[in-house]
């Protein structure tokens, strides 16, 4: 579509289809990712607005054996309780303190979550285990990092979010698909050390990005959205 190009209602309902059938996929098939393919979709995402074009994200794609090393070090240290018990996040991705709606949702989605996979409430071993999947990437073939230079404020991050959206759209469109992932920010120390991030880049979060497997049960969980009239006002008088 050009700038001023009305969309046909062709391209109404496959923009549309780029955005609504985009959901977290937490087990991807080993189907390779071609780096032009990755590198187109870059490219559409960098297209998001910023502040003042300011464009303050930085990428770091894992793939092939960078990648099985990155996970294999985040993984010893998350499946070492001494040691994961040292490991913090460097910034509060979620409120401190959780009330309601928020926290409702947050629940219900673990429980629908862990209800898919058959995980009972308590079944500590089997939560730690499938919490863990997130830093193989679910078997994604290509792993995403996301930094920022620290002396970026909060407007930044808001821009961050808007090139994050344009990249799982834009994967979409290719018939791909992601996982957006803050569980990685706990482990910021050792991904710097491993991605020889310079002292003023800040991890953001990571993504999973790859082809879904459509057999596997926990992509068939579909979240809930509040309705338009639940978070909206309109104003007219
Ligand atoms: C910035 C961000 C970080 C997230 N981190 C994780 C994560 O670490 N692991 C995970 O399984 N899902 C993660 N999610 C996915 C959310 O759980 C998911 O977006 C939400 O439940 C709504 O579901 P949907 O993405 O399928 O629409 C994250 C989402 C966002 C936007």
């Amino acid at each position: 579509m050009s700038i001023f190009e009305q969309p046909s209602p062709e391209q109404t309902a496959a923009i549309n289809g780029a955005i609504t059938s985009r959901h977290s996929m937490r087990a991807f098939l080993p189907t390779d990712v071609p780096r032009a393919l990755i590198e187109d979709i870059l490219r559409v995402a960098a297209r998001a607005p910023s502040g003042t074009n300011t464009q303050p994200w930085q990428v770091h794609v894992l793939s092939g054996a960078a990648l099985q090393r990155f996970s294999a070090r985040i993984l010893a240290v998350y499946d070492d309780p001494e040691e994961l018990a040292t490991h913090s996040e460097e910034y509060a991705y979620y409120p401190r303190e959780w009330g309601s709606p928020y926290i409702d949702r947050r629940r219900k989605v673990g429980w629908d979550l862990y209800g898919l996979l058959d995980i009972a409430k308590g079944d500590k071993a089997r939560m730690h285990d499938q919490h863990g999947r997130n830093y193989s990437f679910f078997d994604a073939p290509v792993g995403l990092m996301f930094s920022i230079d620290r002396v970026m404020q909060q407007g930044s991050w808001l821009d961050y979010g808007m090139f994050l959206q344009n990249l799982m759209i834009a994967a979409r469109a290719r018939g791909l698909h992601t996982c957006p992932q803050a569980a990685f920010t706990q482990f910021h120390r050792v991904i710097a050390d491993e991605l020889q991030f310079k002292p003023e880049q800040m991890l953001v979060c990571g993504m999973a990005l790859g082809y879904a497997d459509p057999a596997a049960v926990e992509n068939s969980l579909v979240t809930e959205r509040a309705p338009v009239e639940q978070f909206t006002r309109f104003i007219d008088a």
